[in-house]
């Protein structure tokens, strides 16, 4: 049952719903356009920079927005917003594979919306062992990944996760804006303030009796360009994680309002440990429970509450070719002084 807001959008659930009106339509254009007259793409740290400051002068009501969601005073997992401008003609056919060129993409303006959207947030970043830290990822449907646990697939169910769980310093949102899906495919989102958390699973699931891989994404074999050669050394990180996994918890902070710390493919309790692992087992059932399907049209963008939602895809058949299926997304950190110490410096963007 959708419920007025006194922000003027609709709650439905686990999602607020807000279309974008014209007066605030015009005031992200001239934004836009002032930082595509300064930026020829957005994947540099000095357009990261530029977009956090460019983030302050967001219609009031965009930033009020945000800043609910952010400090959890809406109960929801996440918020769609629509309206956001995609000219289907001058973004040209949705490309086959992520690994499109960075540099003067037909795509500039809708780009440059988005991570000013998503900055609303926080600031957006990207991660050196996934596409080079490219902060704006392609999702298309890629035929030899269609039975993956990636962004590609399509034959598979893509099963409850939150982003890059296996990381200290995962987004605390994600920003993804649909550019195309005639394919009518599902994103799929459940919201932990849905769920109620008897004491004995809290205790079991708030302890650090988990074991989180690194997701295939971050693999070298998974990061094979024809635009850039990435380092070894980027993933020596990464491989520490895969094979000395440190346990952690699947839920934690406050028993009335916890964080999420889950990936249903790549996370499993401790060896052994079968009190957890039904435990963990109850927790992915619940999320079931209360799911909600988003069939995502162009001009929607979905900011995600990573720490507080959980999300995945359902099965689809894509329309391989020019008008398949093409999403966006990036990623948004709330504490990048945190993770200084894995980036390249301070005003850089990209965690190793
Ligand atoms: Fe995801």
């Amino acid at each position: 049952m959708a419920q007025a807001s006194p922000l003027g959008g609709s709650d439905v659930s686990a999602l607020y719903t807000h279309r974008l009106t014209a007066p605030e339509l015009a005031e992200l254009k001239t934004l836009v356009d002032e930082l595509t007259q300064s930026f020829g793409s957005v994947e540099t740290a000095e357009f990261a920079d530029a977009c956090s400051l460019a983030a302050q002068q967001l219609p009031r009501r965009l930033r009020e927005l945000a800043h609910r969601f952010k400090y959890l005073h809406l109960a929801c997992g996440a918020v769609l917003l629509r309206g956001v401008p995609v000219d289907d003609e001058r973004i040209g056919p949705s490309p086959s594979h992520w690994d499109a060129p960075w540099r003067n993409p037909p795509t500039l303006r809708e780009e440059v919306t988005q991570c000013l959207l998503a900055a609303a947030l926080g600031d957006i970043f990207g991660w050196r062992t996934q596409e080079n830290g490219r902060f704006l990822r392609h999702i298309v449907p890629i035929p030899k990944e269609r039975n993956e646990q990636l962004g590609g697939s399509s034959s598979t169910t893509l099963v409850w996760h939150n982003e890059e769980a296996f990381h200290e310093f995962r987004s605390d949102f994600l920003a993804i804006l649909c550019y195309r899906n005639e394919e009518q495919a599902e994103t799929i989102l459940s919201y932990i303030g849905n769920l109620h958390i008897p004491d004995d699973k809290w205790r079991i699931l708030s302890a650090p009796r988990f074991l989180i891989l690194p997701d295939k994404s971050h693999l070298p074999d998974q990061n094979v360009s024809a635009h850039w050669r990435l380092d070894d050394h980027a993933f020596e990180h990464i491989q520490r994680m895969h094979s000395d996994p440190r346990p952690v918890p699947a839920l934690s902070g406050a028993r009335d309002k916890p964080f999420i710390q889950v990936d249903e493919a790549f996370m499993r309790a401790a060896d052994g440990d079968e009190e957890a692992a039904q435990a963990f087992d109850w927790l992915l059932r619940e999320f079931d429970a209360k799911k909600l399907g988003v069939v995502m049209e162009p001009g929607d963008m979905l900011w995600i509450d990573n720490k507080r939602a959980v999300h995945g895809r359902s099965i689809y058949q894509p329309n391989y070719g020019p008008r398949h299926r093409w999403l966006r997304r990036v990623n948004v950190t709330l504490s990048l002084r945190a993770s200084l110490p894995y980036r390249e410096s301070a005003l850089g963007r990209h965690i190793v």
